[in-house]
């Protein structure tokens, strides 16, 4: 059974989607921990509950103490190795992964991101589709999962889907409609990637 390591800062609702594949046999993979930047996210309580390992590591204090971000990045990759990840997702994880730790795990890390390949890197991505729609420069968006390079939100596409915007959507509708696109996205092409590693 190969080993996951899920990186969130949120809400956790794409982890959600992987614990319940991965129970369900969906996706042949154990999640061996979960990994948020935030003590708050709600998905260090998703995984408590599935008896998954949860480990919060807040950038904070390093910023505080006015370390490189390197040492942060350095210490990250070493809590993570120890779980010994054979795919590490990136669900809804919102801090920048420098080369330090990329190169830490070579091909083994995607990312999920709520626009498609090229459009809306960073953060607010949904908002921004939406807005964009408003001034009619794009008629629908989409979700993708890539592999991770130290470029924002770039790296060779697993798989993307479109996700249509209606008339007279509210922004919540469209994220409610993104986000119900990318739970089944991200157990799709984690299955994916799970394939293609060596
Ligand atoms: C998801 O929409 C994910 O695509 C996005 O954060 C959300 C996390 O939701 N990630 C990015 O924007 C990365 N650039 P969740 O915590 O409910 O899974």
């Amino acid at each position: 059974m190969k080993r996951l390591v899920v990186m969130i800062s949120g809400n956790g609702t794409n982890l959600q989607a992987l614990i319940d594949a991965s129970q369900s046999g969906k996706l042949d993979a154990r999640i061996v921990a979960v990994f948020s930047n935030r003590a708050d996210a709600f998905g260090l309580v998703r995984a408590e509950q599935a008896g998954i390992p949860a480990v919060t590591f807040p950038l904070t204090p390093y910023k505080q103490a006015g370390r490189p971000r390197n040492d942060y990045d350095g210490d990250l990759a070493r809590l993570v190795a120890a779980f010994q990840p054979d795919l590490i997702v990136l669900a809804g994880w919102m801090l920048i992964l420098s080369p330090l730790f990329l190169s830490r795990f070579p091909g083994q890390v995607i990312n999920l991101h709520p626009a498609l390949p090229g459009q809306f890197p960073g953060t607010h991505a949904i908002e921004r589709a939406y807005a964009a729609f408003q001034r009619g420069e794009i008629d629908h968006t989409g979700v993708m999962v890539h592999w991770v390079i130290p470029q924002i939100d770039a790296g060779e596409v697993l798989a993307s889907a479109p996700v249509a915007i209606e008339a007279g959507d509210t922004l919540q509708e469209l994220e409610t409609r993104t986000h119900a696109t990318e739970h089944r996205l991200i157990v799709e092409a984690t299955q994916m990637a799970l394939q293609r590693l060596p």
